[in-house]
């Protein structure tokens, strides 16, 4: 019986996860494809560094092209990261024949469309399921398995790094700096953590999955996106004090016509459940009108898990190949001629509660002057506390607000970040009153 071969380009952290899983699945990968799947070629520019799983010399080289040249390799692995080359290797292999599983969410946000359209031209296909949410396999429960939906929104902890900081610094007390550390020393960052902790990472996976749910080509450039940098430990506390637990959250909804994607730090209620998410797990919870919830859950990144998902699509392409069924999934779900970009709800347009948190002065009249404002811009507030008294210098002055307008919310904080008794920018928190009977 003959082997189906793969190449793969890149050897880090992702790369090692799949040769292991290779390795040591083996068995179990031959009987559910009916044939062995073997790793013929590993690329990287580096072959001398020693890797948490060796590889023989033999399989080792530095010329991409001993992949893309060889004939027996069926499906090239694209794991080196970055728009650059990874993009040419990818075209390169689809123009070669040969199908492509790629870790890259960051290219495949900004250059997806024109790959995927690249693939369809030469009847290729490419597997990304490991692009978002490492391990957990969304890309196939979008795509297959809620088929029969039509999405109506999505809630997802989509970034390791940034879930893992925040869990530390809920619970153990860490620094951003600290916790940072840690999450690079599992392998869980991106070569620029910077991705991960300013929500650029989660942006990427966002607009991957909302494009195959509400079926739009990936319109990465309509995300909205903070990340978690300006996140201050006084905020979690206070959070928590509120009955609210802060996560990096992946919004996106679908209603009247109009999608609303936006990544931003979330006050969600303590006893939902994407607030018992901890560490550097992920977990997406989707509505669809047919489905009702459903929740995936699962370790987001890390060397094996994300390595699970590239073997998985390994299997499938395989299996295409075999069944002599190439591109039987559309790339985003939907057929290609399908494919509509879908009006976005502008951030300002967004109505949701708040969290503020100012440093005003501690005297008489300030809170009334604060509050007058809100009023006047149509803010209601539904929750005020303040911490300590200060004779000189300025106090925190916590407030949860109702519904609110984001347009009126900018405006009435331009307008108290000006008063004379506020000493310093208001700290802003979106809150999500998610329902906690399993009905978000
Ligand atoms: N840096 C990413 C994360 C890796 O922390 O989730 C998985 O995409």
């Amino acid at each position: 019986m003959s082997a189906i071969g793969v190449g793969l380009v890149g050897w880090g952290t992702v790369g090692c996860g799949v040769v292991q899983t290779l390795r040591e699945n083996a068995d179990v990968i031959e009987k559910r494809l009916g044939r062995p799947l073997v790793l013929r070629r590993v690329a990287d520019l580096d072959i001398e560094r020693a890797r948490p799983v060796p590889v023989p010399r033999e399989l080792l080289t530095t010329r991409v092209e001993d992949i893309l040249e060889d004939p027996e390799v069926r499906i090239v692995i694209e794991l080196i990261g970055g728009l650059g080359f990874a993009k040419e290797v990818i075209r390169r292999a689809i123009e070669s024949g040969k199908d492509v599983v790629t870790a890259n969410k960051a290219l495949l946000a900004h250059h997806g469309n024109e790959l995927f359209e690249v693939a369809r031209r030469h009847g290729r296909t490419i597997g990304f399921e490991a692009s978002v949410g490492g391990g957990i396999p969304l890309i196939k429960s979008l795509r297959e398995g809620l088929a029969g939906n039509r999405i109506e929104t999505i809630y997802g902890i989509l970034n390791g790094t940034g879930n893992y900081i925040l869990t530390r610094m809920t619970e153990a007390g860490l620094s951003f700096e600290a916790a940072l550390k840690e999450a690079q020393a599992k392998g869980y960052a991106e070569a620029n953590p910077a991705l991960d902790v300013e929500g650029v990472d989660t942006a990427h996976k966002l607009a991957i999955a909302s494009a195959l749910s509400f079926g739009a080509p990936v319109q990465f450039e309509d995300v909205y996106t903070e990340g978690i940098t300006r996140i201050d430990p006084l905020d979690i506390q206070f959070g928590e004090e509120f009955g609210y637990q802060l996560k990096l959250l992946a919004i996106a909804s679908h209603s009247d016509g109009r999608v609303e994607m936006r990544v931003h730090p979330t006050l969600i209620p303590r006893n939902h459940v994407l607030a018992s998410v901890k560490g550097a797990y992920n977990a997406v919870h989707i509505r669809g009108n047919a489905v009702g919830n459903i929740m995936l859950y699962g370790m987001g990144a890390g060397m094996m898990p994300t390595g699970s998902a590239v073997v998985g699509d390994l299997v499938d392409l395989a299996r295409d190949i075999l069944g002599g069924t190439p591109q039987r999934i559309p790339s985003l779900a939907f057929q290609p001629e399908c494919l509509n970009r879908i009006p976005i709800r502008p951030m300002e347009e967004v109505s949701t509660c708040y969290y503020f948190r100012f440093a005003a002065l501690d005297r008489p009249g300030v809170l009334s002057r604060i509050a007058g404002i809100l009023g006047d811009n149509h803010i209601s507030i539904a929750a005020v506390t303040q911490k300590g008294r200060k004779v000189e210098g300025a106090v925190p002055i916590v407030m949860v607000t109702h519904e609110a307008v984001e347009r009126n919310v900018r405006k009435a904080l331009e307008e108290i970040d000006r008063l004379d008794v506020v000493m310093a920018p208001t700290q802003i928190i979106r809150i999500e009153e998610l329902a906690t009977d399993g009905n978000v």
